[in-house]
């Protein structure tokens, strides 16, 4: 357990769930606005392969969000034996539907299919994601795309909501894929942070976080950035979503990459998990759909 009191662990905590609770009421705000008015409402589609446990329980709570603030949205789920040319198929149904706005493909993919394949077959106007090689690319260039990778436009978000300074700090992201890793990187130096990416093959990597004036965690090991990875004063966000098993009582709980109990004293801002980056993934992927629509 923390060593800090109730009230100050509470300042310290970058709550995911209040910040996205407010950018869902705004959204769901313009929505109620749009139905009024009589427009054509936004509409997003998640593509479900396979029964990956995780991916289920994401990809419900994605639907339950859309339909609670009001947008239309339909969850698509598919046996893991689906071929890639019938997941092609459908992707290619649903990017002429005038009536599909968003389309998202829930990762991981079954090993069978080629996931670029599939990710560069959905087209890059209904691209919620911001996974398409064009995307990607805008993003790179600095010609941003109105739909960014959620995990880190989220956490640009609640940063931003948080004020915390970019500019001329030092970030560390540990890990590098494109889904978190890679984007977060990019959008961090957007905003001029100095950035280093470490992985795997990082040498000393404890000392390397260490520099970090923000830490973000992004590595899929519960609990594995311990206090001594983390300088004092710095801003940690801990984007891992991690199931372990207690093995005297059987259970399981939701732990992140952070050890939460020797890092939070150490940190000026820290992200639970759950209720920290997870909430502010899925109203991102809300507000992108809505700033597809627009942009369509
Ligand atoms: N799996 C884990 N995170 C994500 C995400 O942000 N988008 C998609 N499509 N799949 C994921």
């Amino acid at each position: 357990m923390s060593s800090l009191p109730p009230e100050a662990l509470a300042n310290k905590l970058m709550s995911g769930k209040d910040v996205s609770q407010a950018l869902l009421d705004e959204l769901k705000g313009e929505l109620d606005a749009m139905k009024t008015s009589g427009a054509k409402l936004p509409k997003l589609v998640v593509i479900l392969v396979g029964e990956d446990p995780a991916s289920q329980v994401y990809t419900k709570r994605k639907a339950k969000v859309a339909q609670e603030i009001g947008m239309a949205s339909e969850l698509i789920t598919l046996p893991k034996t689906t071929t890639e040319a019938e997941l092609l198929t459908l992707i290619e149904q649903k990017n002429d539907d005038p009536s599909v706005h968003a389309l998202l493909i829930q990762l991981p993919l079954p090993k069978h299919l080629n996931e670029s394949r599939i990710l560069n077959a959905v087209s890059p106007t209904k691209d919620v994601d911001g996974f398409h090689p064009v995307n990607l690319g805008r993003l790179l260039s600095g010609d941003t795309p109105p739909a960014l990778p959620c995990t880190p436009a989220g956490i640009m978000k609640m940063l931003s909501f948080y004020k915390v300074p970019i500019s001329g700090k030092h970030a560390v992201v540990i890990g590098r894929s494109t889904i978190v890793g890679k984007p977060m990187s990019l959008l961090l130096l957007s905003e001029n942070a100095t950035v280093t990416i470490c992985h795997s093959r990082t040498k000393d990597l404890p000392q390397a976080c260490a520099q970090a004036d923000i830490l973000v965690a992004a590595v899929g090991r519960p609990e594995m950035v311990t206090a001594d990875y983390v300088k004092p004063g710095a801003v940690v966000i801990d984007v891992g979503i991690n199931r372990v098993k207690n093995p005297e009582t059987g259970k399981t709980k939701l732990v992140g990459d952070v050890d939460f109990a020797s890092v939070s004293p150490k940190a000026s801002l820290i992200t639970p998990v759950p209720g920290g980056v997870g909430p502010m993934t899925i109203a991102t992927l809300m507000a992108n759909t809505l700033a597809l629509y627009k942009a369509q």
